[in-house]
């Protein structure tokens, strides 16, 4: 799992917690999954290109970095990922935000796609996917393909927590994309859930069952 970065700052361990816990509601849990996404996003965003360019301060000329590169969307997975976006905004305001769902066929168990709305020029952006909850991986790796099939071509991941199984098998299928995680739990559940995790994250936010 190379292309992984596992965030351990003890803020976002911290807010986790919180989250993970039964008795956060759902307003607290919302602020929570902001705040965490704006500190993977400055992870995430750590190795963006700079260029230097000449300004003037009050006190005297100089030579100072700004970000310099391909512009950045964030495409957030429905619903959950719907609670990632203004963390992120925070950060870069000019982010262009795109939508995809995605269901599993219960038969096949096959990740569907159901609705997809990217911003135009996604081909010429680096992408940060917003995708909280990596369980089995496989919609959060059918939600990268489709990315790519887009033509994106750097991809960066940022959830909150993941599976062993289900992060072993999107660093697999996408040894190219670069994932930023704040926790890896052992296992899942006999319902896909991931143990201990945090329950269903979507409910959880928006306090439906
Ligand atoms: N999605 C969730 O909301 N929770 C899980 O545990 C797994 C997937």
């Amino acid at each position: 799992m190379n292309n992984l970065r596992l965030v351990e700052h003890p803020l976002i361990q911290h807010k986790l917690t919180k989250m993970r816990e039964i008795d956060t509601g759902s307003k607290e849990f919302r602020e929570l999954a902001k705040e965490i996404s704006m500190l993977l996003c400055f992870e995430a965003t750590r190795n963006l290109s700079l260029e230097n360019v000449n300004i003037i301060t009050p006190i005297a000329e100089c030579i100072s970095p700004v970000l310099a590169g391909k512009k950045l969307a964030a495409v957030c997975v429905l619903r959950s990922g719907l609670t990632m976006i203004d963390g992120v905004l925070n950060l870069i305001p000019a982010a262009k935000i795109g939508h995809i769902g995605i269901y599993r066929d219960p038969d096949t168990l096959s990740p569907i796609q159901y609705y997809c709305k990217l911003p135009p020029d996604i081909s010429e952006r680096d992408v940060l996917l917003l995708d909280p909850m990596i369980a089995t991986g496989t919609s959060t790796s059918a939600a990268v393909q489709f990315i790519k099939n887009y033509g994106a071509e750097r991809i960066h991941v940022l959830s909150i927590v993941a599976s062993m199984e289900g992060m072993k098998l999107l660093c697999n299928s996408h040894p190219d994309i670069d994932i930023v995680c704040a926790a890896l739990d052992e296992s899942l559940t006999d319902y896909a859930f991931i143990n201990p995790g945090l329950g269903d994250f979507g409910d959880r936010a928006f306090g439906t069952k």
